[in-house]
């Protein structure tokens, strides 16, 4: 087994003055203790403060270290031949960030050491933090050590994937301002004063802009009915804009069916609109597809981004809205699943999501979804955006249900960055189709 510890300071660890930053007594016995039975593998600035404190050791392989000669050390400078050693042996490996960077994707556990809470570090998967922590040793205000398990590999990281999706949205976006010269405009149209929606369509608007689309952002506090279909007729006809979209949730006064209706197809990013529903139902040609879902499309993208081979899976549904329930159905079809939807009124739900291969839960209720639910190996995607206890969750028991499934997603980090970057995917292809077809 490989296990890495990563020091997230500038200096691997170890401050300055050469001394390790493991500075709290105990945290050094406990790293003596854990590493008493396995080889422990490290660079020469690492020995030269970590050494001293493990007397007598043999199992110490250093890298980098042509300058450094130490009795009973093995020298190794080679990464593959570290790897094979932990298939039949404990290997710790201790450095910083290019260290991580070579071994993340082997190692089966990882440590993470960080010098100072508020430390400023630019790797994505900080935020992981809680999913992994199995145990937390010793904190104090300078340092701290988190254990992180191998259950790490079992977490979809959709803000992973969706990065990987914004870069080549970039690139693509890039290529066409070039071509049309012409920058894509996405307007949206925000009513009302929800605060959670205002989070949302700033985070729209920020994506917007790091991807190279102009986003202008329309906010009503209130408006009639008609007063805002003027407004979509306005956009609709505006040929600067490629894209329209009306947050969601709208207020008790507004008939949403007529606003879906209202958006010009070619410009409905949502694929809130029948007609462009429909074709995804119908699972029409490509070429007659305008938009697609923007959750459920996440949902699929992601699930192929993490090798999933979806064809013939039995995938169960819980909730059966027309946002994301009802359209990943032709969705899951179309590679060739076998698909059910679950409501609240479904009877013996736990003896059908138990038969599932794939569960994607889209209910709305915190935690609702626990172990019991769910088959050994299966993959759970939770689409829940929930509060409890003022803390954001999902529909999934996280914790509970990573042990038993083989890919989970989380949230958050899970579905939303993916829906968010299939937007703008939308966004992208409806302006394609507004310039071949000279709209
Ligand atoms: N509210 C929360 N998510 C969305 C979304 O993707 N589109 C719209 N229109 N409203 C939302």
């Amino acid at each position: 087994m490989l296990k890495l510890i990563v020091c997230l300071d500038k200096n691997n660890g170890i401050s300055k003055n050469g001394k390790l930053a493991w500075n709290v007594k105990e945290e050094m016995e406990h790293f003596r203790k854990t590493t008493l039975n396995s080889i422990v593998v490290m660079g020469r600035k690492t020995y030269e403060s970590i050494g001293r404190l493990l007397p007598n050791r043999k199992n110490i392989i250093l890298t980098n270290n042509k300058k450094l000669k130490i009795e009973g050390a093995t020298i190794m400078n080679d990464y593959n031949e570290i790897l094979k050693l932990s298939e039949n042996n404990d290997v710790f490996i201790i450095g910083g960030k290019e260290i991580y960077n070579l071994f993340l994707n082997y190692c089966d556990e990882l440590i993470i050491s960080r010098l100072k809470k508020d430390y400023e570090c630019d790797l994505k998967w900080e935020f992981n933090d809680k999913f992994f922590q199995l145990d937390k040793t010793i904190k104090n205000k300078e340092f701290s050590i988190y254990y992180y398990s191998s259950l790490r590999h079992k977490v979809i990281d959709g803000k992973l994937i969706s990065e990987n999706i914004i870069k080549k949205l970039v690139l693509k976006n890039k290529a066409l301002i070039k071509k049309y010269k012409d920058i894509p405009k996405l307007v949206i149209i925000y009513i009302g004063n929800d605060y959670g929606s205002s989070v949302y369509v700033k985070n729209k608007q920020k994506l917007g802009q790091r991807i190279g689309i102009n986003v202008e952002i329309i906010s009503k506090p209130k408006i009639s009915q008609n007063e805002l279909l003027s407004l979509i007729n306005k956009l609709n006809k505006d040929k600067s804009v490629n894209g329209i979209l009306v947050q969601h949730p709208l207020p008790k006064n507004i008939d949403e069916e007529l606003i879906s209706n209202a958006i010009n197809q070619n410009k409905d990013i949502d694929c809130f609109h029948p007609e462009n529903l429909g074709k995804v139902f119908k699972n029409v040609q490509p070429k007659y597809i305008k938009s697609i879902p923007c959750t459920p499309w996440g949902i699929i993208e992601m699930l192929k981004y993490s090798n999933v081979e979806l064809t013939s899976k039995n995938v169960v549904i819980l909730g059966r809205s027309n946002i994301v329930g009802k359209p990943l159905v032709p969705l899951f079809l179309k590679e060739n699943c076998t698909v059910q939807i679950c409501h609240s009124k479904t009877k013996d739900l736990i003896n059908i999501t138990k038969k599932a291969d794939i569960l994607v839960s889209a209910i709305g209720k915190a935690n609702f979804v626990n172990s019991k639910f769910i088959k050994e190996g299966s993959i759970i995607i939770d689409v829940g955006i929930n509060r409890l206890d003022n803390k954001l969750c999902g529909d999934v028991d996280f914790k509970d249900c990573i042990k038993k499934a083989s890919l989970i997603s989380p949230v958050p980090n899970g579905v939303g960055p993916m829906t968010l970057a299939m937007l703008f995917a939308n966004l992208i292809n409806l302006y394609i189709i507004q310039k071949q077809e000279k709209i």
